[in-house]
């Protein structure tokens, strides 16, 4: 029977890509997923390294060329996304390429949206926050994005209890566990939806 054709992945980052790399060695071993490709805008990111280390093809770009969607069109379109997920990206995706991939952008956010979420609030920020309000659970946002900052309708959430004790530090750890574990299932789920 024809091998059907793989599917397409594309991933943003902007940091470290702790996140990019769980995510390669989960479709490592699956030649139906295959990552066409890490965008960065930003040249000190760690996610750069980790590119380089796992033979992962990957663009950079500046704001000006961020900000001239015709160009990142183009290039997104070349790679044939099936899937577009964002890993720790801090820029808002321009509305024409949220047009142009219409429920085909996922973002991942470190908290249980809507709460702690929108601008400024990413990295240790939503760590921060949730110590201070004494929350009594934390966990990860799996949604589409829209135009707006984490306004997208919930894919999937996982949460995780606090004693009250935790350091955002502590909390950190244990929501990139929440990730690392769920991420590139919900990814999986997303590029092979089970029918009925
Ligand atoms: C993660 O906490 C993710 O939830 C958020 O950005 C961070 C990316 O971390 N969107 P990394 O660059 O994958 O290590």
């Amino acid at each position: 029977m024809q091998q059907k054709p793989a599917k397409n992945l594309i991933l943003f980052a902007s940091g470290s890509g702790s996140n990019v790399e769980n995510i390669t060695r989960y479709f490592a071993e699956d030649s139906r997923v295959r990552i066409r490709g890490v965008l960065c805008n930003n040249p000190k990111a760690g996610v750069i390294e980790r590119c380089r280390r796992l033979g992962l093809p990957l663009y950079c770009f500046n704001r000006v060329a961020f900000e001239d969607p015709a160009g990142l069109l183009s290039l997104l379109r070349g790679l044939e996304p099936d899937l577009i997920a964002l890993a720790g990206f801090l820029w808002k995706i321009p509305e024409p390429l949220v047009t142009a991939f219409p429920g085909q952008i996922i973002n991942i956010h470190p908290a249980l949206l809507p709460k702690f979420g929108g601008k400024g609030m990413y990295g240790m920020h939503v760590h921060r926050a949730v110590v201070a309000a004494r929350e009594k659970e934390s966990g990860i946002t799996i949604h589409y994005v829209n135009e707006a900052y984490d306004q997208g309708a919930v894919i999937f959430q996982a949460q995780v209890a606090l004693e009250g004790t935790e350091s955002p530090e502590d909390v950190a750890e244990m929501v990139h566990a929440l990730e690392y574990e769920h991420f590139p299932p919900v990814i999986h789920s997303l590029l092979f939806p089970r029918h009925g």
